[in-house]
């Protein structure tokens, strides 16, 4: 069986060095690590990953590793590999099968590479690894107990098997834990989808139309520091509540339709397919800037880009110049794909510091738990506490606690005016 495939391995001590720096601001995974170490409550175990190979996961797989599993890893995305940290984690021992800018086949030959080494409990981002042990690879669904699911789509995929009864295995869905959305997708996204647009152009983002597709958490977060950068932010929504929020918090919001004739920069991140398509690119603006963060390259659609174009130059790494029949220019990022993680390094290391540790400690909870019927769980309210009391710690941060007395009148209905 092959143990690992990798871009290079002689950029490992390179690798070595960013998993170095990503630890030390990842606190809260150190604090669960030195007990996992002690405890070494994953022995037996084989963990198969399919995330975003970025010094972060290593960080991740270390916490694994010294809990006593063995790992395989595949890459969540063609174009996110960081290949010196796939490298470094080749030579920590780590079954990884990944590198950065495959094609569509590549990625799915290392999925099943990760299978090949028999996962126990599976870690999703966007249930690729998921859905295939359940189409093509079967076969490995036996020897799987749960597994748990990174992303928004992911969960939305993963919650669609749920209902027709075609998922067979449980799976926690860390996506939702409060202290995973909350910062990942809204502050990780924000701050991430920004440098990977600068990294890609270097423009000036003060003074103009910044179009963000969709008011989620990760919209939400990428509208926030665009507006902090003085962008003027419009937000295009297809629910109401989240358009009246964007509208409250002071965007202006309109149908795509016409957010098209006015954007210099948009992106995506909804989770939903051709969000920008054939009408819209043909009002955008001579030189409009067109990049993605939600999961999947389908946001922004591909193929209309292409069929309005005679040519394709590549400008600068990560930066495509579409030229259109009609003599417009129009500038797509990252091809597409999650912008943040393409042109830029994913989430900064304490946003993954919390979604990593909900991580972890949801692998030690499968790996105890008994028994657990396929569905969709919610992480368990004392693992999202725990890592919020964790993070809380190691920021030096201290809270209230309720006085008896607080705790009886929350708890009681008969008090009222006084
Ligand atoms: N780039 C990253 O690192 C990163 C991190 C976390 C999540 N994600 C991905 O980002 C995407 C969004 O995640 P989220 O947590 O913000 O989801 P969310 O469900 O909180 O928000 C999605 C929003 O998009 C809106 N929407 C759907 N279709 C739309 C359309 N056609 N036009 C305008 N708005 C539309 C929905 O109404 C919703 O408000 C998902 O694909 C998720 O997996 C990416």
């Amino acid at each position: 069986m092959e143990k690992f495939r990798v871009k290079d391995e002689a950029l490992a001590s390179k690798g070595h060095l960013q998993i170095e720096w990503a630890t030390k601001h990842m606190p809260v995974l150190s604090q669960i690590k030195n007990r996992f170490r002690k405890e070494k409550l994953l022995e037996g175990l084989t963990v198969g990953a399919c995330l975003h190979v970025t010094k972060e996961t290593a960080v991740l797989m270390d916490i694994l590793l010294v809990g006593g599993a063995k790992l395989a890893l595949c890459g969540s995305n063609p174009l996110s590999t960081q290949d010196d940290v796939a490298a470094a984690l080749a030579e920590k021992g780590v079954h990884v099968f990944a590198w950065r800018g495959q094609t569509t086949e590549e990625y799915y030959w290392c999925i099943d590479k990760a299978i090949d080494h028999g996962p126990m409990i599976t870690l999703d981002d966007g249930a690729d690894l998921v859905g295939t042990i359940h189409s093509k690879r079967t076969e490995a669904l036996p020897n799987v107990k749960g597994g748990t699911e990174e992303t928004t789509t992911g969960v939305m995929r993963l919650r669609a098997m749920e209902k027709t009864g075609a998922l067979k295995y449980a799976i926690i869905a860390v996506n939702d834990a409060y202290t995973k959305y909350l910062f990942d997708n809204r502050y990780g996204t924000g701050q991430s989808t920004i440098d990977g647009i600068l990294r890609a152009t270097n423009i000036l983002l003060a003074g103009k139309n910044f179009v963000v597709c969709g008011y989620g958490w990760c919209a939400r977060g990428i509208a926030m520091r665009a507006q902090g950068m003085g962008a003027n932010v419009i937000v295009t929504e297809v629910n109401p509540l989240r358009a009246l929020e964007a509208a409250m918090n002071g965007l202006r919001v309109m149908p795509i339709a016409e957010a098209a004739a006015i954007g210099d920069i948009f992106v995506t991140a909804t989770g939903d397919i051709n969000v920008i398509r054939k009408e819209h690119m043909q009002k955008m603006k001579d030189g409009a800037i067109i990049a993605n963060s939600g999961h999947f390259n389908v946001e922004i659609s591909m193929k209309n880009l292409e069929e309005l174009s005679t040519s394709k130059r590549a400008i600068r790494p990560n930066l495509d110049e579409y030229a259109l029949k009609d003599g417009r220019k129009l500038y797509l990022l990252a091809e597409g794909r999650l912008v943040n993680l393409a042109a830029a390094e994913g989430h900064p290391s304490e946003v993954m510091d919390m979604s990593f540790a909900n991580q972890a400690l949801c692998v030690e909870h499968i790996a105890k738990t008994e028994k657990m019927p396929p569905r969709v769980y919610t992480v368990p309210r004392d693992i999202d506490e725990n890592v919020a009391k964790l993070k809380l710690k190691a920021m030096e941060i201290r809270i209230d606690e309720l006085t008896p007395e607080q705790k009886k009148y929350l708890a009681t209905w008969e008090m009222g005016t006084i």
